[in-house]
């Protein structure tokens, strides 16, 4: 694109019907991306190891009951909490469709003689497998999915689950998806980064779209040797505590609790999410709506 549409462009948020998402699964951006979840210098892509440690301790003490588990880590990204898992005894399977995410973790995990399997798929069409005790999927990435997505990814993990098995989603609350849709616009440069290796400055945008609950940030991505100007759209669906609910009865899920955060207590990092369980049911109604 250039100036000239971006000087064109829709400013009404009601108008978005796009639903945009990175390209997470582009293998530059893919790259580039494992560095921001590898960083020590912020809780970025991933957290930083100190406090995946501390979640990893919950999940096995907590949520686990000290048993050695099957567990499935859903856009597991380069395997930082399933790795720990598996050094805790339990078998690992991760999915994600991030090329240099799946190839770190595999390695990883070959190094290590970890019980961890890692496969290069996208969680909407991937075959998740059988018999899990866990279904694990952290860090937001849930409600970035439309919401026939999100729907479709807890109706294959609970397919997925033996009966009595659990899964465990961290989500944003509604509250922090309509602050990201209403973030200051806000524009700088990068020697190298996300999304180039080129410098390049970065005007970002957000939006709420208040009848859809979607915060919808862009991207517009200025490289010093490209004219075209490049536009990267994330949007993130916001739920209320009720839809989560809603959702999970309608994949089947019952026993649906919630925690304030991956530790159990409080969250310290103030990063406005929290964490569902909800247990496998006997009865096997997928049906969806919220
Ligand atoms: C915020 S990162 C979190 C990674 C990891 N769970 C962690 O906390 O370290 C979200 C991950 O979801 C992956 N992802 C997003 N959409 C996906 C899809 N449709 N299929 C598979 N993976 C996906 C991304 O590639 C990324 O690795």
């Amino acid at each position: 694109m250039n100036i000239q549409q971006i000087i064109n462009r829709n400013m009404d948020p009601s108008l978005m019907k796009e639903h945009g998402k990175i390209p997470w699964d582009d293998p530059q951006i893919s790259r580039r991306m494992l560095r921001e979840h590898l960083s020590q210098r912020y809780d970025a892509a991933s957290r930083r190891t100190k406090l995946i440690k501390k979640h990893v301790d919950w999940i096995h003490h907590f949520v686990l009951a000290d048993q050695p588990s099957k567990i499935l880590d859903l856009g597991c990204g380069p395997g930082l909490y399933s790795s720990r898992l598996a050094e805790f005894g339990h078998e690992c399977e991760g999915i994600d469709f991030s090329p240099a995410s799946i190839e770190y973790a595999s390695t990883k995990a070959i190094q290590k003689k970890l019980a961890c399997v890692y496969r290069h798929e996208d969680i909407r069409t991937a075959n998740y497998g059988v018999d899990f005790d866990l279904v694990m999927f952290v860090f937001s990435e849930f409600n970035t999915f439309e919401p026939e997505d999100a729907c479709l990814i807890l109706a294959k993990s609970f397919q997925a689950l033996k009966p009595g098995g659990k899964i465990l989603l961290e989500v944003p609350s509604f509250d922090a998806v309509e602050q990201l849709g209403n973030q200051p616009s806000v524009w700088y440069s990068e020697k190298n980064g996300l999304f180039s290796d080129e410098p390049y400055l970065c005007l970002t945008e957000s939006f709420w779209n208040e009848e859809d609950a979607i915060a919808i940030e862009r991207y517009y991505v200025i490289e010093e040797t490209n004219k075209d100007i490049n536009l990267y759209i994330n949007c993130t669906q916001a739920y209320e505590e009720s839809q989560f609910i809603s959702l999970m009865k309608s994949a089947g899920f019952r026993d649906i609790d919630f925690y304030p955060s991956l530790t159990g207590s409080q969250n310290q990092q103030l990063d406005g999410m929290f964490v569902i369980i909800a247990s496998k049911s006997t009865a096997e109604e997928r049906r969806c709506s919220i």
